[in-house]
């Protein structure tokens, strides 16, 4: 077993200060390199580790510096959260050069991209993870223990969105990527966690969606499985709406939702509501990741999702066992960007969705 991953960070804005935050309190990991475009960021990313008790590292400032970063023999793990456009460039590159990889939401934003992260993750044998922290969301894992008993029966159709008022957001590759999108442009964190439940490239897979986007850049995207099952997708960052990723599981057996207000209802049971739903619903989750969960709520960290999601990386790292997610669903769940867009541009046409997997999903 490796005593400590050592991780180069690129991209230190919002999501990459606070990552490097929530680091301080994951043991076995340590930061040895820094990159951004600002000088300023990585001085205020090396302020951040000095006030963690660490050493200065070396950072990698401008544009194509990253390069270096990715070839420096200090760094085990290069750990991406810059803007969407330079995910895939980025990934390929640091695999090529030997290391792990792992990608903030989404991964790619288009079809080749995906291949190119396939065929480079299978060419160089590296490991390459999508950073998808709703996977880790304790309703999710909930669902998830009772999928895994048969609660819900066969299931037959889930609904899930990114639903956030982010009119006042200051990134500006963000709204403008946004604004000009089609489809919809950031599927990830309602897919993913849809894909889990539903044990989508084990045992079923996406053949196809339609995809309509409406005023205010609303998107809905429907998707449909092998097995005939079907996905309702959501898009909206630009209204009042209260913030949701809907969360919805119909089966045969069994109907839960998280947004607006959790509800449970079992065949032949009476419906449970809000904290009786969600104690019943978190009584399930794994008992291993349950103990991750409730180390964090110890250390008092301001998010178990990205706990979790942390510590179960960098533990898969540390003993070399498989990751929570791998490639095929990396890809899969980002390509939605590409091929939404499409059906809208075809006017909410259906658009095939590639096996990423060449057959594998059974
Ligand atoms: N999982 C989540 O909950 C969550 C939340 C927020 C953001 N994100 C994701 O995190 C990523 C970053 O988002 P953000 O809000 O932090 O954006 P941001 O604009 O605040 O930060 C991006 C950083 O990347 C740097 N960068 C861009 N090109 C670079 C290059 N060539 N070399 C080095 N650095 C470069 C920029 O200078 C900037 O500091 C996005 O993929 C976003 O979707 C995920």
């Amino acid at each position: 077993m490796r005593h400590s991953i050592r991780i180069g960070l690129i991209g230190l804005g919002q999501r990459g200060l606070a990552t490097l935050t929530r680091y301080a309190v994951i043991e076995g990991a340590e930061i040895t390199a820094l990159g951004d475009l600002s000088a300023e960021a990585v001085e205020n990313a090396q302020q951040i580790l000095s006030s963690q008790g660490h050493k200065r590292v070396p950072g990698y400032v401008g544009e194509s510096q990253w390069r270096k970063l990715c070839e420096s023999p200090n760094v085990d793990l290069v750990y991406l959260c810059t803007d969407w456009s330079s995910h895939t460039r980025m990934a390929v590159f640091a695999m090529q050069k030997g290391k792990n990889v792992v990608i903030e939401v989404p991964a790619a934003m288009s079809v080749d991209e995906c291949w190119a992260l396939v065929n480079t993750t299978e060419e160089t044998q590296r490991q390459c993870m999508m950073l998808e922290n709703c996977c880790y969301d304790v309703f999710h894992l909930g669902i998830m223990g009772m999928v895994e008993k048969g609660m819900f029966g066969t299931i037959t159709h889930c609904e899930g969105a990114y639903i956030h008022d982010l009119r006042h957001l200051e990134s500006r590759w963000r709204t403008e990527s946004t604004q000009h999108h089609m489809g919809n442009p950031y599927p990830t964190h309602g897919l993913g966690p849809i894909c889990q439940l539903m044990g989508i490239n084990h045992g079923d897979r996406l053949i196809s969606l339609v995809s309509m986007t409406g005023l205010n850049n609303i998107n809905n995207t429907l998707i449909r499985t092998e097995l005939g099952r079907s996905i309702l997708l959501q898009f909206d960052d630009h209204t009042p709406r209260p913030y949701s990723r809907i969360q919805t599981i119909c089966g045969t057996d069994g109907y839960a939702q998280k947004y607006p207000q959790p509800i449970l209802q079992l065949e032949g049971k009476e419906p449970l509501y809000n904290t009786q739903a969600e104690e019943f619903i978190y009584s399930f989750q794994n008992k291993k990741i349950k103990r991750i969960i409730e180390e964090g709520i110890t250390l008092g960290v301001e998010n178990t999702m990205n706990y979790t999601m942390d510590r179960r990386l960098i533990d898969a790292l540390l003993n070399d066992t498989p990751l929570d997610m791998n490639i095929y669903d990396a890809v899969l769940w980002s390509c939605v960007t590409e091929l939404s867009a499409q059906s809208v541009a075809l006017g909410n046409q259906p658009v095939e969705i590639p096996d990423f997997t060449r057959g594998n999903w059974h």
